[in-house]
């Protein structure tokens, strides 16, 4: 068990914060994102957004006014991302603990206003999330057991737009046909340089199975934005509204 996040160094302490944010950094013994906290100082993540998935994925250059989703965050480059373009609010979620308490130190460390949760996909709902502008839905699908339940989940919190990225299994023998191939044992993943296995890899769809289960839960004007990497979709709801925070009033925790 790592230790626990401790607090930033109070400004009149001799401690820096930049040797803060190191120490905090160092104690964590897997990163998965790249993310520049201060100049300089780059998480030692396996996975650099900007240069891998930034250009592929869809993300509004200005984020203005929005109120953002980030499912599955890690670290939560895609949130501190958002914040930058200008979103009004960002909720970043993830189910596994240690990505949060990583998160959490990113968060301090950027001096970010992101709200993060320990909390799984198959738990959002209007009542306790409200709803929003964007989803980003960015390297979670393949590792879900009830993907549909999941997209249902999405699409219950989505006013606006969503944006999802899959790894995904094509075959020319397949043709046209909507296909998720099922790995019931996980499969090898990771840094390619140092490929672990992952246990929890589940569902690779075919493009067109991932445009189909968009379309299943009822999102609407599917496109696929690009086949590297893996694949990248953006789909809207039938009726677009403005995102809002959960009504309090209505007891949504009862
Ligand atoms: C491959 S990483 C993707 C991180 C980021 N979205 C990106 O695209 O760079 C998958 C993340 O999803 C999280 N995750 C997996 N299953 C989840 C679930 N059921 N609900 C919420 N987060 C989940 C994992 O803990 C992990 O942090």
């Amino acid at each position: 068990m790592n230790a626990p996040l401790s607090n930033p160094p109070a400004a009149d302490t001799t401690m820096g914060f930049r040797t803060w944010i190191e120490a905090e950094v160092a104690k964590e013994p897997y990163w998965f994102h790249r993310i520049e906290l201060a100049p300089g100082l780059v998480t030692p993540g396996w996975s650099d957004p900007y240069k891998e998935k930034v250009p592929y994925y869809g993300l509004p250059e200005d984020m203005t006014g929005m109120r953002v989703l980030d499912i599955g965050c890690a670290e939560g480059f895609f949130s501190f991302e958002a914040e930058r373009r200008g979103a009004k609010e960002v909720v970043a979620i993830d189910s596994f603990p240690d990505s949060i308490r990583r998160f959490n130190i990113c968060r301090a460390a950027l001096g970010s206003k992101v709200t993060g949760f320990l909390t799984n996909v198959y738990d959002l709902s209007p009542q306790t999330f409200g709803t929003f502008d964007l989803v980003l839905f960015y390297g979670v699908l393949y590792h879900l057991r009830h993907p549909i339940l999941a997209l249902q989940k999405i699409a219950s919190v989505s006013s606006g737009t969503v944006l999802l990225q899959t790894a995904n299994y094509e075959s020319e023998a397949i043709g046209d046909i909507s296909v998720a191939k099922f790995h019931p044992f996980g499969i090898q993943s990771g840094p390619p340089k140092n490929p672990m296995f992952d246990p929890t890899v589940f569902f690779l769809p075919n493009a067109n199975c991932v445009r189909d289960m968009l379309l299943h839960v009822g999102l609407k004007s599917v496109e696929c934005l690009s086949m590297i990497p893996g694949t990248v979709f953006r789909a809207e709801v039938e009726t677009k509204s403005v995102g809002t925070p959960p009504d309090q009033s209505k007891a949504p925790w009862c």
